[in-house]
């Protein structure tokens, strides 16, 4: 079954904050979003393997450890994943990068695939799903799916806030999935947003409403 993380380090909590509060403005709020995206990075990159090396240090040589190479693929899902993409890209510069389009309809509140786009092997890589906000988990299930159905076989999930529907949903239909979050939430409203959340996190981060 996967497990869920929430990555409680007080520099995510302390910018969440910011990120959450209302009086936040668009460049702010992208800016916040990059740095907790980078946190978030370094806590989720903890398991990677490493292998041993030999190098001269100016006094000697040692025996260290790098990074064994593990292939990375971030998957954002557009438009809102798009947010947290650079601030992952800091710590973890050869990852490719995936595109999945989904929208969520207002109606139905089911999401709607629109584009996709993702490196030619993905089947070799640990895929990083990203989204801001795990609302139903509608969203994430479908992309999720799209990515296993292409051959995805090693799959984390990564949001800033979810709500315990969301995480549940996911739980259910991927139980391979591993989901990592800055927040988990009360619960989600009339209209499926996240309570106490942070609002509509792609119009707060590219200005629309
Ligand atoms: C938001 C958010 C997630 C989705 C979460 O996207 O970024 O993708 O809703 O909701 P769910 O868990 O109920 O599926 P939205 O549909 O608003 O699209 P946008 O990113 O283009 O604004
Ligand atoms: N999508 C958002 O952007 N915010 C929510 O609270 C739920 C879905």
């Amino acid at each position: 079954m996967g497990n869920v993380h929430v990555l409680d380090h007080p520099l995510i909590q302390h910018k969440l904050s910011y990120i959450r509060n209302k009086h936040t403005g668009t460049k702010e709020f992208r800016e916040l979003v990059d740095e907790v995206a980078m946190l978030m990075a370094f806590e989720i990159t903890r398991d990677l393997p490493l292998t041993e090396t030999t190098i001269e240090t100016p006094v000697t040589t040692a025996n260290t450890k790098v990074l064994a190479g593990k292939k990375i693929g971030l998957i954002p899902i557009l438009r809102a994943g798009l947010g947290m993409v650079d601030g992952m890209l800091k710590l973890i510069p050869a990852a490719k990068v995936g595109h999945v389009g989904l929208y969520r309809d207002p109606e139905t509140l089911k999401p709607v695939e629109y584009y996709i786009k993702l490196p030619s092997d993905i089947e070799e890589r640990e895929l990083i799903v990203i989204d801001p906000m795990l609302a139903t988990g509608g969203s994430a299930n479908d992309a999720i799916q799209s990515l296993k159905k292409r051959g995805a076989k090693n799959i984390r999930l990564m949001c800033l806030i979810a709500a315990p529907e969301g995480v549940e949903s996911v739980k259910q239909e991927h139980p391979d999935v591993d989901i990592y979050l800055a927040a988990l939430d009360e619960k989600l409203d009339d209209h499926a947003y996240i309570v106490p959340g942070l609002g509509d996190a792609g119009d707060r981060l590219f200005g629309t409403k």
